[in-house]
């Protein structure tokens, strides 16, 4: 038998994977009343918003605002994506204690996405590190598509260790991997990470599933098997990449904390707050929740 962490901790992805993507209006008041929520459902580590182009991604550029309009607590960190200086300088006025960078450990997502080869990428990140540890920032690394990728299908491994050991040399606390089509299956999943952990240690190791093809949750509990005890999610399962078409959003995060409270595992997350904060954007964005386990608790609260 495998042994599982008896804590694991939940990073809350929503109101920035979940929201970047959204093509209608999200007010400005409803992403900080969701990351305020989120907050009082015991999430410590809350990924708020993006400090990227706006032409790029239109939805984030009030992220300024939100972080100035969110009620902050000294035990919540809330982290902002960064892709270059600008970013950071955005996130230095803002106030970000955290930020993150993302590289991808394929060429074409890479270029998509922020525009640059995986080297240059690289030659970015490296200063943006270094700058915002100095003055004290925690800085988390994300690797994109590293079990496959929307323009060039499969992902070798060994691309995804060399890039997670890069980012661990710029001074990232913790590596994300992100399945950013969710394409990935349990083995699958467990061979990458065993392959990233040669380099980078499983305890400094996060996974983020994007849950397209139905495997999120299996492939999260392999890696807990492996030792990853980081688990990124997003409320109400939103999101989606605006550079990868037709991929869903997160895992929901409520379905990872069903699954961890059934097997024991600590999160210190409370289900049925977390599931009003995801009710209440789902019912914002006028759709039901992409949470499978919201949906069985509303239907059964519908019925009593
Ligand atoms: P670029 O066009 O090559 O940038 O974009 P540039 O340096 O040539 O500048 C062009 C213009 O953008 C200039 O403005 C800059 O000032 C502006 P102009 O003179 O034309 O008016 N600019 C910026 N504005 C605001 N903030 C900035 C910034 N930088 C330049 N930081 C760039 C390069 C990286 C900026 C662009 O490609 C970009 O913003 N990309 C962001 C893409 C993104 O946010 N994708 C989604 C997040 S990643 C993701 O979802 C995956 C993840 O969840 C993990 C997973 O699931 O795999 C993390
Ligand atoms: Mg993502």
């Amino acid at each position: 038998m495998a042994v599982l962490p008896k804590y694991v901790k939940l990073v809350e992805v929503g109101p920035r994977d979940g929201l970047q993507n959204e093509s209608g209006d999200v007010p400005t008041a409803a992403r900080i009343e969701l990351i305020d929520r989120l907050a009082d459902a015991g999430l410590k580590t809350i990924e708020s918003g993006s400090f990227v182009s706006p032409k790029w991604v239109p939805r984030m550029a009030d992220t300024a605002e939100v972080m100035a309009g969110i009620n902050r607590r000294g035990d919540v960190s809330y982290p902002v994506l960064v892709p270059n200086m600008k970013g950071l300088e955005g996130a230095i006025a803002a106030g970000a204690g955290e930020i993150a960078v993302f590289g991808a450990a394929s060429e074409s997502f890479s270029q998509r996405n922020i525009n640059c080869s995986i080297a240059e990428s690289l030659d970015r990140f490296r200063p943006v590190c270094e700058a915002a540890l100095k003055r004290g920032m925690r800085v988390r690394g994300y690797i994109s598509c590293v079990l496959g990728c929307p323009y060039e299908g499969a992902v070798d491994s060994s691309a995804v260790a060399a890039m997670a050991g890069d980012l661990m040399a710029m001074g990232c606390y913790e590596v994300s991997l992100g399945d950013t089509i969710g394409v990935g299956t349990p083995l699958a999943a467990q061979a990458m990470v065993d392959r990233v952990a040669g380099t980078v240690p499983h305890d400094r190791l996060a996974v983020h599933f994007h849950d397209t093809y139905g495997q999120a949750l299996a492939n999260i509990l392999a890696c807990l098997e492996r030792g990853v005890a980081v688990v990124d999610s997003s409320v109400a399962g939103l999101g989606g990449c605006p550079y990868a078409k037709g991929a869903t959003g997160n895992v929901a995060s409520e379905d990872v904390l069903y699954m961890l409270e059934g097997m024991g595992i600590a999160t210190g997350v409370d289900l049925e707050r977390l599931a009003e904060a995801g009710n209440s954007i789902s019912d914002l964005l006028g759709r039901p929740s992409g949470s499978r386990v919201a949906r069985a608790r509303n239907a059964v609260q519908v019925k009593s």
